[in-house]
């Protein structure tokens, strides 16, 4: 019996970039994402590696259909080994412009979106006394960004959740790890929420986000893809990747500069 991933955020950018990689290396698939046409596009790339997959447009914010999709897994594959949680969306903004509505809509997604899925699948994990949980957070959730409080505070809390869910389970057989990317060149602005004190400062943050994600710093898909795999394979806490390793481990060191700085670039 082959292993079994679920993966969310699987339609594009680095979910796609992880489900074909364990595509490849003998794994079936769950994955999960809203645009449907693209979703079903990975599926049949992934088939045509030797995947059996069950692949089903849902909202990671809806919690039935998130937890009708995991029992649906469960009763076609018999067991799931994988959980990557990957769906996620940005947002820009200084924190005067960002209302309770944009609040919620990171905070579902970004953080109860994963919630969810750990929730639903923990039971099968703990059963099997085995299992991987993958939580894609963000450097983001490792150095503070101004003027992206939303996201920053939706990828810290994800670093929480990691670092305390695998104290916890890790007697349990099952092992959690974050893996935090750095700039990656994506799609990821498309879906991104921005927003200033006036048209221009708001086009320039776009720009200037857009100038970062396509430049020679920033990872691949893939390279985020390869993080995961490597973990699931030799589980470790967490891995940055990318070229903000070096101020995520500042960071930890010496906050006060790192954060000066910071405050200096936004
Ligand atoms: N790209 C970067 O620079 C970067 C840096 C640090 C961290 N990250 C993190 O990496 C993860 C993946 O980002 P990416 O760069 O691959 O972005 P992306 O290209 O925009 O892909 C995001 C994926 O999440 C899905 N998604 C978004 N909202 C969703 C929702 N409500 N329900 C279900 N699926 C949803 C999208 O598909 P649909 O729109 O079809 O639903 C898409 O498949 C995110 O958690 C992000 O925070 C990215």
């Amino acid at each position: 019996m082959s292993p079994t991933a679920f993966i969310t955020g699987a339609s594009q950018g680095i979910g796609k970039a992880t489900a074909l990689l364990f595509a490849k290396n003998g794994y079936d698939l769950i994955i999960t994402a809203r645009s449907k046409d693209q979703l079903e596009s990975v599926a049949k790339e992934s088939k045509s590696l030797g995947s059996e997959v069950i692949a089903v447009a849902a909202d990671t914010s809806d919690r039935s259909a998130i937890e009708a999709l995991i029992n649906l897994g469960i009763q076609r594959f018999s067991q799931i080994n994988v959980l990557v949680n990957n769906a996620g969306i940005c947002m820009s903004a200084p924190m005067s412009q960002t209302t309770i509505e944009d609040w919620e809509k990171i905070i579902n997604v970004n953080l109860w979106g994963y919630i969810y899925t750990i929730n639903a699948l923990l039971p099968h994990f703990i059963e099997h006394k085995q299992g991987n949980i993958i939580n894609v957070g963000s450097f983001g959730g490792k150095v503070p960004l101004p003027k992206m409080t939303a996201y920053c505070t939706s990828k810290f809390a994800i670093t929480g959740l990691t670092e305390t869910l695998r104290l916890e389970l890790e007697p349990q057989g099952i092992h959690v790890s974050g893996i935090h990317p750095s700039v990656t060149s994506t799609d990821f602005l498309e879906r991104a929420i921005f927003k200033d004190s006036d048209p221009e400062a708001e086009a320039n943050r776009r720009q200037s986000m857009e100038k970062m994600l396509t430049s020679p710093l920033a990872s691949k898909s893939e390279d985020v893809a390869k993080a995961i795999w490597n973990v699931v394979k030799h589980p470790q806490a967490e891995v940055v990747v990318g070229s903000a390793k070096v101020p995520a481990f500042l960071n930890r060191l010496f906050p006060s500069i790192t954060q000066g700085m910071m405050s200096n670039i936004s």
